[in-house]
């Protein structure tokens, strides 16, 4: 080994339990953005001896974004939702023969013709949750809710052809069940001692509950299509109808579907609604992109290549996903045995690299780092800025399929939403933020007044 140097471990470690002092199962991601400034940017929780090794600077993270030492590894709260979505292309462990014929399969699904004949139907669902939000009549809007019914709507409709009609019901049951399935995830991903198992027995027989209602309406959803015969350009028609040798059997279409409803939408929700939050925060910021909406649709229709030119609300997208990343962190198991920084790892150990540290590393952005600031991604600014400080979608092979698409929505539906009303906040409302898998705004609540 190149280094011995020994990694951090938070204080009051116990013989054979381990760090079980400070464990978070609430919100563990914002708990350890804290411990990095107690014990420095790399530390490492043992539990009954499982090591836990938390990595939050960009300098370390590059290291481990190294393609050829270190891959993605199906940490704890992704295995969690395997019995859900198994090898889809978000679960899958690396070796398995199904991730690359899937990523053949789907990666046509993502390229800029498909994206083209993807943008009427985001424009559609677009003018939908405007009219949604035109009758709330200045009352508070719970925005994840709302969001929610937008990115749902777009995944299933683009994706494969089938509307939830979320806008006309507030409380759709597949969303709940959604939600719930990666708070278990997340929170089944802790180890805690026998106690703690005990209790979590009714979650489990809710997630069962949970599983079953996901798993039959995408089944349903599959079944429908194949009645139907009904072809068109979209993720189930290349799945059930591939173009070349490579063919997926049935239940990995089922778990991709699953994966898709589940990566494409929550990510996304979250995202669109950090952004609003601090929109209606900024109102100098929300003008800018107002103006650059106007300016740049024209008043008429948003084309597909307009999307491409609201530069300014892209900044605003990025400067949101740098400082709320709904995917806080990935993990990262080294392929060989190596260095991070001074730290050595073998061959087989893994990380976790918290984005939500990393992009929020002083060294790489400045004594600011935590103030919101869209500027800071203007190219003039954002020349010479290493790649490691912003990685909202990922890194390497294992990257976010859907990140063009994702882009495309949330600039559209943010361009628009803003062209239509002004968005202001709830009187007093200071942001806290929920970890399911991902993050989002709590109770976040915003008024949508018609301009
Ligand atoms: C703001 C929105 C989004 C964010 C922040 C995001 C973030 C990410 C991240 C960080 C990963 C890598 C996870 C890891 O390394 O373990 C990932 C993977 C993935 N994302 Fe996204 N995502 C977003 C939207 C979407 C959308 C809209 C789709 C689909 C339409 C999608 C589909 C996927 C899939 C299928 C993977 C797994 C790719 C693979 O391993 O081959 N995501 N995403």
């Amino acid at each position: 080994m190149p280094s011995t140097t020994t990694i951090p471990h938070p204080p009051r470690r116990v013989p054979i339990l381990g760090d079980v002092f400070g464990i978070d199962s609430e919100t563990p991601n914002q708990t350890t953005l804290v411990r990095f400034e107690e014990l420095g940017p790399i530390y490492r929780r043992s539990i009954l001896g499982t090591d836990l090794t938390f990595v939050g600077s960009a300098e370390l993270a590059a290291d481990i974004f190294d393609e050829t030492k270190w891959e993605k590894f199906v940490g704890r709260p992704l295995e969690q939702l395997r019995p859900l979505i198994g090898d889809g292309l978000f679960t899958a462990y690396n070796w398995e023969s199904n991730w690359s014929k899937a990523h053949e399969v789907l990666m046509p699904a993502f390229t800029k013709e498909s994206m083209v004949s993807y943008h009427d139907t985001m424009v559609q669902v677009t003018d939908e949750l405007c009219e949604t939000l035109s009758t709330s009549n200045d009352e508070l809007v719970p925005v994840v809710d709302a969001m929610s019914g937008l990115t749902l709507e777009i995944i299933g409709r683009c994706g494969f052809g089938y509307t939830f009609d979320s806008f006309q019901r507030a409380d759709h049951p597949f969303v709940a069940a959604l939600t719930r399935s990666l708070t278990y995830a997340q929170k089944s991903g802790i180890p805690v001692p026998f106690i703690g198992k005990l209790l979590r027995r009714n979650e489990e027989k809710q997630n069962a509950a949970d599983r079953a209602l996901l798993v039959e309406t995408v089944d349903g959803v599959i079944a429908d299509r194949q009645q139907t015969g009904e072809r068109r350009r979209d993720l189930l028609d290349r799945m059930l109808y591939p173009e070349g040798d490579v063919t997926l059997d049935p239940e990995n279409i089922r778990n991709q579907v699953l994966t898709f409803l589940i990566a494409g939408h929550e990510t996304s929700v979250n995202s669109l609604s950090f952004a609003l939050h601090f929109l209606a925060q900024n109102p100098d910021v929300a003008e800018k992109v107002r103006a650059e909406a106007v300016e740049v649709f024209g008043g008429t229709t948003p084309k597909y290549e307009d999307v491409a030119r609201l530069r300014y609300t892209r900044q605003v997208i990025s400067e949101s996903l740098r400082l709320w990343p709904s995917v806080p962190g990935f993990f990262r198991v080294a392929k060989e045995d190596t260095t991070v920084g001074n730290y050595a790892f073998a061959e087989g150990e893994w990380a976790f690299v918290l984005l939500l540290a990393v992009q929020r590393d002083k060294q790489g952005w400045g004594e600011d780092a935590e103030e919101f600031n869209p500027d800071r991604f203007d190219p003039q600014n954002a020349r010479g800025r290493s790649s490691e400080l912003f990685k909202p979608f990922g890194t390497g092979i294992r990257s976010c399929i859907g990140r063009q698409f994702a882009l495309h929505e949330m600039a559209l539906a943010l361009a628009t939403v803003l062209t239509r009303f002004s968005v202001s906040a709830e009187a007093g409302y200071e942001l806290s933020v929920e970890e399911t898998l991902t993050l989002r705004p709590k109770d976040l609540k915003l008024s949508f007044t018609p301009r």
